[in-house]
């Protein structure tokens, strides 16, 4: 693995993002899953940025999202389908993508249907992934098999007190989500791990310890033939 420490979330930002434009004036069309939560706004700010000022041209690239939350339409400003038509798909005029549709009536259904699009393109160029503090990839969660296929799951207690603290605008939590299983995602030709924050640390030292543990669903990532992991000093381990 490639492990990248940057200064800060900007450094991790312009870090994250150089690799996305690499990959995209390698394959213009990559298929590429991309993560929400807050760690990964600063590279979608300079993705913005490359497209504004610097002619980049991402309109041909294959975006899926990782997960949602079940019962949060496309519409709902709390959905991640949202958080990536705003901070991505608009600003740089991608078409062609698929968001898991958190309303669908049949959400294990919805969940096979992104993987079976994902797999029709020939399985995912770059997995870009954030990272929770229990060590969750998407929301595969603790305790998650490496052959995990996309479904709906339970989030723990933690998971659901995270998203709450942060959540804009507040309200109720969902317990349930959607996500991209491990499975396809450790087939992913490429994996980018966003890591930032103290509250990571415990986690990216499990990766780091190189013992495949589903404990920590993140160490599953250690023997992926092409994982490049962009951590900043404040996920540093300080024991
Ligand atoms: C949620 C998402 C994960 C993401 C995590 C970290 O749980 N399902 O995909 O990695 O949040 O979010 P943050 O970057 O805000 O810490």
């Amino acid at each position: 693995m490639n492990l990248i420490w940057v200064e800060d979330r900007d450094e991790l930002a312009e870090c994250a993002a150089d690799q996305v434009v690499s990959l995209s004036r390698q394959k213009p069309d990559a298929v590429i899953a991309l993560p929400t939560g807050r760690t990964p706004l600063g590279m979608y700010a300079r993705l913005r940025h490359h497209a504004q000022h610097d002619g980049w041209d991402a309109s041909h690239l294959r975006p899926f999202n990782l997960d949602e939350f079940v019962g949060l339409g496309t519409d709902d400003p709390r959905s991640y389908a949202a958080y990536i038509q705003t901070e991505v798909l608009r600003p740089l005029g991608i078409a062609q993508s698929r968001l898991l549709n958190g309303l669908h009536p049949d959400p294990t259904a919805e969940c096979q249907a992104h993987e079976m699009a994902i797999r029709a393109l020939g399985g995912l160029d770059l997995a870009i992934l954030g990272l929770g503090a229990n060590g969750h990839l998407a929301f595969n969660e603790p305790g998650t098999a490496a052959d995990a296929g996309s479904r709906v799951v339970s989030l723990t207690a933690q998971t659901i007190n995270d998203h709450q603290s942060h959540q804009t605008p507040a309200g109720p939590a969902p317990h349930t989500a959607l996500t991209l299983g491990l499975k396809v995602l450790l087939e992913s030709q490429r994996v980018l791990l966003l890591v930032s924050g103290q509250s990571k640390a415990a986690a990216l030292s499990a990766l780091c310890r190189g013992i495949a543990d589903t404990a920590w669903p993140v160490s599953l990532l250690h023997d992926h033939p092409h994982l490049t992991v962009i951590a900043s000093l404040d996920a540093r381990a300080t024991t």
